[in-house]
């Protein structure tokens, strides 16, 4: 297996951003395994069906191709990575992720997308069930109220509505059920990294995070 770096952690704990700048300053692939999870809500919502139908959610599953493309999805040519962030998304996508049929679906993707490259790949489960082997795990913590706040401020750079009241809401709900549910529950792997970024800018997370990865690279040749 090549190398890959797993990190995972809550909502808005700062993984995509911290992956993304590995990805960049290492030259890895990267892989936001969410956006999956996303992508399938998004399909699932326009075909009108809701979460809580396990049946006709597993007869559509094979129906879904993804498309995803300098981290990007696209469906029937348009991409709709931005869609995949709306706050309907937001409060439909855990309830999809705890079905074992959708994780399965999405564990076989991301493993063939990193098959011959070397990746960071960011979720809730990559160190503990997608990649328990990975050569170097990271798990972000922060607290609530900073979690809240930069997801606050990044809705408002999106576009998206952002009131402070119902991103609270969305971020306890999601990281409830991902730390509750039964197939692959958001916990860190025992030989996780923890790096608490509440006190943390973006770049001192980044400072950490490639130093983790270059001790790891030295490590394995
Ligand atoms: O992927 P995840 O939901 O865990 O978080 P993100 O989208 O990477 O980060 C949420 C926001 O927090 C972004 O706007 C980051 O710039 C900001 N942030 C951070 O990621 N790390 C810090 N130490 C401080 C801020
Ligand atoms: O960016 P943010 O942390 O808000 O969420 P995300 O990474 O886009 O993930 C959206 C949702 O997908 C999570 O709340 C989980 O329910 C699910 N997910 C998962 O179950 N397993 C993963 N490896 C990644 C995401």
């Amino acid at each position: 297996m090549t190398m890959i770096v797993a990190i995972d952690g809550l909502a808005a704990s700062g993984k995509s951003s911290l992956a993304q700048a590995i990805a960049k300053k290492c030259s890895l692939f990267y892989v936001d395994s969410g956006s999956f999870y996303r992508f399938i809500t998004y399909r699932l919502l326009c075909e009108g069906i809701s979460p809580d139908q396990h049946d006709a959610i597993c007869s559509f599953l094979p129906m879904v191709r993804f498309h995803y493309r300098t981290a990007r999805h696209f469906w029937k040519g348009r991409d709709v990575s931005e869609a995949l962030r709306s706050s309907a998304i937001d409060e439909l996508v855990s309830g999809v992720a705890r079905i074992g049929l959708v994780r399965k679906k999405i564990n076989r993707t991301v493993r063939h997308l990193v098959k011959h490259k070397p990746a960071v790949v960011e979720g809730r489960d990559i160190g503990t069930v997608v990649f328990p082997k990975a050569d170097l795990k990271i798990f972000l913590l922060a607290s609530e109220e900073a979690r809240i706040a930069r997801r606050n401020q990044q809705r408002q750079e999106w576009g998206h509505s952002a009131e402070r009241e119902c991103v609270k809401k969305n971020i306890r709900l999601r990281d409830q059920i991902d730390s509750e549910r039964e197939i692959a529950p958001l916990v860190p792997a025992t030989d996780a990294v923890i790096i608490d970024t509440s006190q943390l800018t973006l770049e001192e997370t980044v400072a950490r995070g490639c130093k983790l990865v270059q001790e790891c690279w030295k490590k394995h040749g």
